[in-house]
């Protein structure tokens, strides 16, 4: 084809991407949450359909903007709606890169009625969310399975072993250890793991020219 879009590398193929954090609901106004800001993962979203991909942005609540007509945006607010919708849409991508900061807890019970102020203090019992990024890895065929993991020690052999234990073809390890890295702000220092064990370190850089590195990445090892 002559045609200019023939020149994008990810023309025909489709990318799922998780962003944001997810709310777990305590009572009708209140909720357990975290302060990602979702950035990240709307930049890989651009980055994407800047390079020509469809894409399916699955995310939590964040004050993000995002208008691309390669965009699809699917809003959820807890764990289980953000599971729910990843597999809905699973199946017929090519790449699945899931930056959400997915809640590891949610209340066991969600009150029907607001909690009122009673005792000095309040116990709520907590129960683990199902990880999506696993349940995902264990049902993988042709996708290209990317996660994120934050860690603050034992950084490389965490990856490691999430990259190991949750099937992913590559892990992009967050660190927070230095100056202006972190979920809230708008720079990352990262090094990429894959299933090779090739072991790839990158400056602190803006989360824009992470989400282009990790698509160069990406697009090399699925030979786009
Ligand atoms: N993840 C997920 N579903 C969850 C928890 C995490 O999909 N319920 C995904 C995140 O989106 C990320 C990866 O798993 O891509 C790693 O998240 P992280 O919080 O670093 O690791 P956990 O496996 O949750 O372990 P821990 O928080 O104890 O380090
Ligand atoms: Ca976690």
């Amino acid at each position: 084809e002559n045609d200019i879009l023939s020149k994008l590398p990810l023309r025909g193929k489709k990318v799922l991407i998780t962003a944001g954090p997810t709310y777990e609901a305590i009572d009708p106004v209140r909720f357990i949450g975290n302060h990602s800001s979702g950035k990240m993962g709307f930049e890989i979203a651009k980055a994407s359909a800047n390079l020509g991909a469809e894409v399916i942005l699955i995310t939590g609540p964040t004050n993000q903007k995002v208008a691309h007509s390669f965009i699809h945006v699917v809003p959820v607010t807890s764990a289980e709606e953000m599971y729910n919708a990843a597999h809905e849409y699973f199946n017929d991508v090519d790449v699945a890169i899931l930056s959400a900061a997915v809640a590891d807890y949610k209340p066991k019970e969600v009150a029907s009625q607001k909690i009122k102020k009673n005792d000095s203090t309040l116990t709520l019992n907590l129960v683990k969310t199902k990880d999506i990024l696993a349940s995902l890895g264990a049902v993988k065929k042709q996708q290209y399975l990317v996660g994120f993991a934050l860690e603050t020690h034992n950084e490389l052999e965490n990856a490691k072993g999430k990259l190991k234990r949750k099937n992913l073809n590559l892990i992009v390890l967050n660190s927070l250890n230095d100056k202006g890295a972190g979920f809230k702000g708008d720079t990352n220092k990262v090094t990429f793991i894959d299933d090779k064990n090739t072991i790839t370190q990158f400056e602190l850089k803006s989360k824009a020219e992470v989400a282009t590195d990790l698509l160069t990445k990406i697009i090399k090892e699925i030979d786009a």
